[in-house]
This record gives structure tokens, sequence and C-alpha cells, in this order.
């Protein structure tokens, strides 16, 4: 047998481009390589995110580095289970996450909005910093957590390093680790003394959902599970400050959306935030594993096999969208997302419902709307700053973090 090439330095070199560039090379869209010394089946293209999420034949379990797993979605959480377990688990993040939610949380996020800008005057601030902590005290009151008992410093502190070390290895993501445990600490405290003491927040809350929930067996969670699935709203809503910085890299460099934006039809800012969740790059891939055998594209994919689907590759293929490369919103016009699962993939493809798809998408959107809205009328300078995003850091950000100075005569 033929030994398999290792790719783990091209792919820390390459990064984000590292899948689709090596599917360009040998024309196919599947790929067997060693990452990390693992064989892993590299998959990309809308075809190949059908089957990843709606084959039925690939399970998360398994799959994810656990250092990775611990500082994102962690054990116990919905990402872990499968069949009717997950379906039930999932129905909870669809009924607290879903467009019912959606008004409130705009709500919240402007009075958050408001409350941060008019502190910060005409300085010049950090927009993911000034962000994150505009998330972290919305995610929390959307979440039905009392403002009483959230340290918004420390939580933001911890929610952030969560994401920001998803990739790292040694001390960077020890530390990481250990805010984790922290955050999960209070999560559960939070759990334990609405338990112990009431009163239980509203059902439509994240807190009051996961206190009142049941799982597919009857069961209600333990402190530890609602705890981790806690954090596993109120961390990827902080992690939106990612594509606000995104977004206001694409404002400065298309100044015309500026004005469009600010003034324009509603369709324009949606248009716009899609075009930023598809070209700016967020998660590169998932991972997954094979659960039972089948046969795709001429591969024979064996039980227990790895396989990473290209989300970011994906995004970009130029059979699916014309120009990948050019940040377009309009391409946004009268597209509709239910007509195209397996198309624009940055939080996953397929049934959202069923599959593993991110229930984090419709307050993806609300977030963005609210703040590119916003960003576009308010009246900010953008220091001399670099606003480069490499491609060989994962999860990668602008490296300045951008800087902003708000003028006097701002909203
Ligand atoms: C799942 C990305 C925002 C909650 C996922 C998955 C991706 C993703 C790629 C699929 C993982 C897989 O297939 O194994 C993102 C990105 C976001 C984001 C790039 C932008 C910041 C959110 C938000 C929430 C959220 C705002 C909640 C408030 C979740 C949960 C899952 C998930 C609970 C697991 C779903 C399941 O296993 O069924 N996300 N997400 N995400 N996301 Fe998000």
């Amino acid at each position: 047998m033929r030994t398999l090439q290792d790719d783990t330095l091209r792919f820390l070199r390459e990064g984000y481009t590292f899948i689709s560039a090596r599917c360009d090379e040998l024309e196919t869209d599947l790929f067997t390589t060693r990452l990390g010394l693992r064989r892993v089946t590299c998959v990309r293209g809308a075809e190949a995110a059908r089957m990843f999420y709606d084959g039925g034949d690939i399970t998360r379990a398994g799959a994810v580095p656990s250092t990775t797993q611990h500082l994102l979605q962690d054990v116990g959480s919905v990402q872990g289970l499968e069949g009717e377990a997950h379906r039930t688990r999932k129905a909870l993040f669809l009924s607290v996450l879903g467009p019912d939610q959606q008004a409130r949380l705009a709500e919240i996020l402007g009075r958050e909005w408001n409350r941060s800008w008019q502190r910060a005057g005409e300085s010049v601030v950090r927009l993911e910093d000034v962000m994150a902590r505009i998330l972290t005290r919305t995610a929390c009151s959307w979440a039905g957590v009392p403002s009483g008992m959230v340290d918004a410093p420390v939580l933001t502190d911890q929610l952030r390093s969560m994401v920001d070390h998803a990739g790292s290895f040694g001390p960077a993501g020890w530390a990481a680790r250990v805010r984790r445990r922290s955050a999960e600490a209070w999560a559960e405290s939070v759990i334990e003394h609405h338990r112990a003491l009431g009163p239980v927040p509203d059902e439509h809350t994240a807190l009051g959902g996961l206190l009142r929930h049941r799982d597919a067996d009857g069961s209600a969670l333990s402190a530890r599970v609602a705890a981790v699935e806690l954090l596993n709203v109120l961390r990827p809503l902080v992690a939106v400050t990612r594509f606000v910085l995104f977004a206001q890299v694409a404002l400065a460099r298309a100044p015309q959306w500026r004005e469009r934006i600010a003034e324009g039809p509603s369709e324009d800012v949606v248009g716009f935030a899609q075009e930023v969740r598809r070209f700016f790059p967020f998660f590169p891939a998932v991972p997954g594993r094979v659960s039972s055998p089948f046969r795709w594209e001429g591969h024979d994919f064996l039980a227990g096999e790895r396989v990473v689907l290209d989300l970011y590759g994906t995004d970009h293929d130029a059979r699916i969208w014309d120009s990948p490369e050019s940040f377009r919103p309009e391409r946004f016009r009268d597209w509709e997302w239910e007509r195209h699962p397996y198309s624009l993939v940055p939080q996953g493809a397929g049934d959202v419902r069923t599959g593993h798809r991110c229930p984090g998408e419709w307050a993806t959107l609300t977030v963005l709307r609210e703040t590119v809205r916003r960003l576009s009328r308010e009246n900010f300078d953008l220091p001399a700053q670099d606003l480069t995003i490499p491609l060989d850091r994962m999860p990668t950000r602008p490296r300045s973090g951008v800087l902003v100075r708000r003028r006097e005569n701002g909203a």
C-alpha cells in the first residue's frame, strides 16, 4: 500500500485555503492525507456538504481533538449527541434561538450598544474589545441570566479566549482551558442558584428553557450539562464579534456600501451580512467520523475514518459562486437560503432540525444586521492600522482588532 503524504506543514502554512488548493491541484473534491499524524479524508463543495450533513453516516463523536472540544462544545453538549437524543436537545436550541426570539435580541443589543458607545467618547478604541463586551452583556440578558450574576469584564475575557485559542496547543491553550473551567463553574452556579431559589426565567430564554428541558429519556439536564449548554449560547454569540470586525473591514474597503446600507432597504443590509458570512474566514472546516461504511465519489469510507468538510472552500467554490473572491453583497438579492442548504456553509449545512447545522444563524444575522446598520450610520474614523487578515491563523481576525474613533457628531 502507498504511504500517504503528510500535509501537516502545508496545512499550517496555507490554513484556510489548504483543502481547496489541494483539491484544485488533484482536480477532485476528495483526497486522503495525513494531518498531525492522523489519516484524514478531506472533502469540499455542495455535494460533499450534503453527504457530510444529511447522509446519515458521519458522526461528531470522537471527531474533534479533545483540546478543541473542551474549549468549544465540550462533553455532554448537543453537538456530541446523535439520533433522537440529538433531535430532542436540538429542539430546545431552536426554540430559544429561533426567529421568534430575534426582535428581543435586536432590542437588547440596541440598548447595550448605546450604553457602551456613550462611554467611549472621542478616543480611539478597539472595536473588538467594545463589541465583545456589548455582546457578552447582550447574550446574558437575552439568555435570561440576571445582570447581578454577571461580572461582564471577566466573563467577556473567558468567552473570548475559548474561541481565540480553539486551535492552540501548549501554554496558550492550557490558559484558555483554565478560563473555560472558571466559566463552567460560574454557569453551573447560575443553574444551581435558579434551581434552588428560583425564579425560573421565561421559557423563551435559554436559561428558562434549559431549566425546564427534558431529554429524550425524560430526564432533566444535570447542572453540569445545563452549564455547558448555557455556555453554548453565550460563547458563540460573543464570537459573532469576529464577523462584526470583518463587516467593518468590508465597509472600509467598499465605502459605497456604507451609504447604501445607512439609508437603503433592509434587503441590502441582509445581503451585506450574508456576504460577510460567505466571504470572510471563520471556521475553516468541520471534522466528523464515519459511523457506518459507505461509498461516495468512488471512495470507500470505512467505519471510524476521519473526514473533514471544507467550509471556507465551499463558500469560495467557483461552481457555486460567481467570482467568489469578490465581495459582492448583491449576489444575495432574491436569494432564499432555504433553497440552498448546502451552498452557504460558514455555520454548517443541511437541515438545522435534524442535523448538526448551527442553530445560531438567525442570531448571527440579527447581530450583523443591527451592527452593520449602526456602523454605517455613525461617524466612525479608522486611524492608520494593519487590517490584514492572515489566512494561516485559525480562527483568524484583522490583525489590529479594528481601531475606530467615533467623532463627536456621531449618532
Ligand atoms: C454548530 C459555526 C454562531 C450555537 C455550529 C457549526 C458550525 C458553527 C460550523 C456546525 C458544527 C458541526 O457540524 O459539527 C458558527 C459560527 C458562528 C456561530 C461561525 C458565528 C459566530 C452561533 C451562535 C450560536 C451557536 C450565535 C448560539 C447563540 C451553536 C450550537 C451548535 C452550533 C449549539 C451545535 C449544533 C448541533 O450540534 O446540532 N456552529 N456558529 N452558534 N452552533 Fe454555531
